[in-house]
């Protein structure tokens, strides 16, 4: 866990009092369950809507519909992949929009085979371009959704199932049992699929509504912890008032030394034919050496002072080679995003999590045709974009390191920050010899809250 809180770690020995410790232990037996939760997106979650549209002979037809409620939690390719176990001895006839990874044994079909007779069949997205009419609404992005604050149209899937073999009644028919979902990787639990009432539906020309002979949801969640993933991204710091830099930390996705081969440098010779070998393509990402091995670095500039308002540039670096992140998007938590005043080149919104109050968290992405797609590494891999706050003469300051962000998401992972005993200090700011028990708790505290959003 010690690189995704270096904060905590580095306050905990720096500081170890036996209040904190204390602290921390009393809350964490009160916080056991490994249940997901996020506390920027409480109530961010991946719904699977199966509506049955019809009765057939000996089943249904069903559409599911997948929504990414998730603010700032996409989908990214290779695309989602959707599993479910079949109730009883249902096979899957046809489907239109998607495909079953194996067909299994249908050896005792004569006649008209059945796409898939597993128990548990494996389903993604077809590609773009797949020709019309193989196509539903929603359908044939590769399995690619996207966050729901970012492009609430771009955020649901659907295909169409016929099924077989299945209940040819609302009180016959029984629903699949086991949902699981990659998106792409692991990370996502799903509930048992609950019988809701039934969907409605707007007929093209708004004139009708049509709906679902039954419905059932499922509802997936994701959780950090279970995703197992190590960190993708890390946070650098500068500032006008002071020459430091305060780079990623060392080791902050991975280390250099561990692995032979597990980076390039970016003087080397025919790096092209490196990276992507001739006749292969590889999805693993292959990063430029840094000493932080980060494949996404934040750069948060603290950039001038003016009378009534600050300005602070932001520049995301991509160093994997072998990604182009389209539709990426960065959420940043800062006291000030309440006053924020302008911000150029990029999207925002507000996210408002907690208490609906306190407006401290920003979602940012790329306007589209402009900085949508941050390129692989190299000269292109960079975006940028300054913000304008409007200071409030209660709370600013430069001193303790006030002026950098609390956190930053990348996609979704929580980037590495550096401690906070390295900012980039005003000249003669006593930060580091009076930093009082108070400030340390209430770090602490919130570091544990972070911690918490993962257990
Ligand atoms: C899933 O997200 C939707 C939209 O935010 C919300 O209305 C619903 O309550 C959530 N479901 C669960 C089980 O959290
Ligand atoms: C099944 O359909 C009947 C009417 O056709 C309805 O009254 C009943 O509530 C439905 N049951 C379920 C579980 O949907
Ligand atoms: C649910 O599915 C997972 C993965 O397909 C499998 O490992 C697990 O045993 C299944 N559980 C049940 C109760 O079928
Ligand atoms: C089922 O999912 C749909 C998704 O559109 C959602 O609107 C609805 O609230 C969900 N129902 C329940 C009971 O979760
Ligand atoms: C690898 O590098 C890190 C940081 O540069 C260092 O702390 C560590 O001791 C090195 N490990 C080995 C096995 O050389
Ligand atoms: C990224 O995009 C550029 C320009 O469209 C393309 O040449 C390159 O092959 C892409 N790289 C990857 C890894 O997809
Ligand atoms: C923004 O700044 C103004 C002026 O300093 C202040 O009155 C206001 O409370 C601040 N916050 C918001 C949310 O506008
Ligand atoms: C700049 O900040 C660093 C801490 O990152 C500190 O060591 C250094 O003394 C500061 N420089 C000045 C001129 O205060």
């Amino acid at each position: 866990m010690e690189p995704h809180f270096p904060s905590f770690a580095g306050l905990l020995t720096k500081l170890c009092t036996p209040t904190i410790l204390l602290l921390v232990l009393l809350s964490s037996s009160t916080f056991t369950s490994t249940e997901a939760y996020d506390a920027l997106d409480p109530n961010g979650n991946i719904t699977i809507k199966w509506d049955i549209i019809s009765w057939t002979p000996d089943g249904y037809v069903a559409t599911v519909t997948m929504f990414n409620f998730q603010q700032y939690r996409h989908i990214q390719a290779p695309g989602w992949t959707l599993g479910w176990t079949w109730a009883k001895k249902e096979v899957i006839w046809s489907m239109v929009g998607s495909q079953t990874t194996e067909q299994g044994d249908c050896s005792k079909y004569k006649g008209n085979v059945p796409h898939c007779c597993k128990k548990t069949p494996t389903v993604v997205d077809l590609l773009p371009g797949t020709p019309y009419n193989q196509q539903i609404a929603n359908c044939c992005k590769g399995g690619v959704i996207n966050a729901w604050a970012q492009d609430p149209a771009g955020a649901v899937s659907s295909f169409q199932v016929s099924v077989g073999a299945a209940g040819t009644t609302n009180k016959t028919v029984r629903v699949p049992k086991n949902f699981t979902l990659l998106a792409p990787g692991p990370g996502y639990t799903c509930s048992p699929a609950k019988v809701v009432r039934p969907t409605k539906f707007l007929t093209a020309d708004k004139r009708r509504v049509t709906q679902a002979l039954m419905t059932w949801n499922v509802t997936c969640t994701y959780s950090q912890f279970l995703a197992q993933k190590t960190p993708t991204c890390c946070v650098s710091l500068s500032s006008f008032y002071n020459d430091t830099i305060v780079g990623c930390p060392t080791c902050a996705c991975g280390c250099q030394n561990k692995t032979a081969g597990s980076c390039v440098n970016s003087k080397t010779p025919h790096l092209a034919s490196v990276v992507s070998p001739p006749g292969k393509t590889d999805l693993t990402p292959l990063v430029q050496c840094t000493s932080h091995m980060c494949p996404i670095r934040i750069h948060w500039h603290v950039k001038l002072n003016y009378k009534e308002y600050w300005r602070v540039k932001v520049t995301i670096t991509n160093f994997n080679y072998r990604m182009n992140y389209t539709q990426w998007n960065l959420v940043m938590q800062h006291p000030n995003f309440d006053n924020l005043t302008q911000i150029f080149s990029f999207n925002y919104k507000s996210l408002t999590p907690y208490d609906g109050f306190t407006d401290d968290t920003a979602m940012l992405w790329g306007v589209k045709f402009y900085n949508d797609f941050l390129s692989q590494a190299g000269p292109l891999g960079n975006v940028q974009s300054e913000l304008l706050f409007r200071k409030d003469q209660s709370t600013f300051t430069f001193e303790k390191g006030w002026a950098f962000p609390r956190r930053i998401y990348f996609n979704g992972d929580n980037c590495v920050m550096p401690p906070p005993d390295a900012y980039p200090w005003l000249p003669n700011d006593g930060y580091q010899s009076t930093m009082s028990l108070l400030q340390a708790l209430t770090t602490a505290l919130l570091s544990f809250i972070v911690l918490l959003a993962y257990a």
